[in-house]
């Protein structure tokens, strides 16, 4: 038995899943937009929209992700191949009159829609930096997508330049993917000062959702301290349902699905099914 099948970890799920199934939607719309943002590269960002935005669609939920890194990863996760397509988050964010409803793209996941990236975003950070308004780009190309959904969810690249600036000011929310490792947690306050900052110069509305530990080893005693650092410094805003590491999510990303239909039983698909309630149950989503 390889480590990620161990009983364990399921009980440990188990014992803490105390929130309701949502009830159905009876109409769908407006969405709520949240960034999922951190500067820290491979923390999680990009997995955690793909699986909590899958999750949340089995819940009935209308999705929308928005690929906003220049790697692609949750288009190529999802299995879009955005590397041949015009229309594309760049050619949105860079058109004078962009047509975002033509842009989406339907995932093999029921109601799990996706606006793709590929390289071709790299060169919009240097593009939009002469643009007047240059901060909301991202917030009025998107506009016209909201009311057809019940979260819009943008996978940030690792940085807090412009285009991150774009998807906080874009956003109601933001979701905080914190790799459970001890320098994870510097990078943190610099991230939220930089969302005070958009909130008071551009966006009053915007709000912490959440911060989500993924890659949690719960039997390392390091983990366990990162957890209750994690917990004395952000309080309420730390998600209860932690994300455990296991090799099932790299599988399912070479698989391009996410881990809710690649693997649904495991306790990884099980997790961002928590996640989602969770997410649900604070009220931040319908
Ligand atoms: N819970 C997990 N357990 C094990 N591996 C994971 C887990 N979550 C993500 N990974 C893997 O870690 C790598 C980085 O994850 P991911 O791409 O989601 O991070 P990211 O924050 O989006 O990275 P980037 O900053 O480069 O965009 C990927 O190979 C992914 O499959
Ligand atoms: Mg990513």
């Amino acid at each position: 038995m390889s480590h990620d099948e161990q009983p364990a970890l399921v009980a440990d799920l188990g014992a803490v899943d105390d929130f309701p199934v949502p009830a159905p939607l009876a109409g769908h719309g407006p969405a709520r937009v949240i960034a999922m943002c951190n500067q820290k590269g491979g923390v999680g960002k990009t997995t955690t929209t793909i699986n909590l935005g899958a999750a949340l669609a089995e819940y009935g939920r209308r999705v929308l992700i928005v690929d906003f890194d220049p790697q692609g990863a949750a288009s190529v996760g999802l299995g879009v191949n955005a590397l041949e397509m015009d229309q594309t988050i760049y050619s949105l964010i860079t058109s004078r009159h962009p047509d975002v409803l033509g842009a989406i793209v339907r995932t093999r996941v029921p109601d799990l829609d996706i606006v793709p990236a590929n390289i071709d975003l790299s060169a919009a950070e240097v593009q939009l930096v002469s643009e007047v308004g240059r901060e909301s780009v991202l917030k009025r190309v998107l506009r016209p997508a909201l009311d057809d959904y019940d979260v819009v969810l943008i996978d940030c690249q690792p940085s807090l330049g412009l285009l991150t600036v774009n998807a906080l000011t874009a956003a109601h929310g933001v979701i905080v993917p914190v790799e459970a490792e001890f320098f994870a947690l510097r990078g943190v306050a610099l991230l939220v000062e930089t969302i005070e900052t958009v909130r008071d110069r551009i966006n009053p509305q915007l709000t912490v959702d959440g911060i989500v530990a993924t890659m949690v080893d719960p039997r390392t005693l390091h983990a366990r301290e990162v957890l209750e650092r994690l917990d004395e410094a952000f309080g309420d805003l730390v998600f209860s349902t932690r994300i455990h590491r296991t090799v099932k999510f790299p599988d399912a990303s070479v698989a391009t699905e996410p881990i809710t239909t690649y693997a649904p039983t495991h306790p990884g698909a099980q997790a961002y099914r928590r996640l989602a309630r969770e997410v649900i149950a604070r009220g931040d989503v319908a």
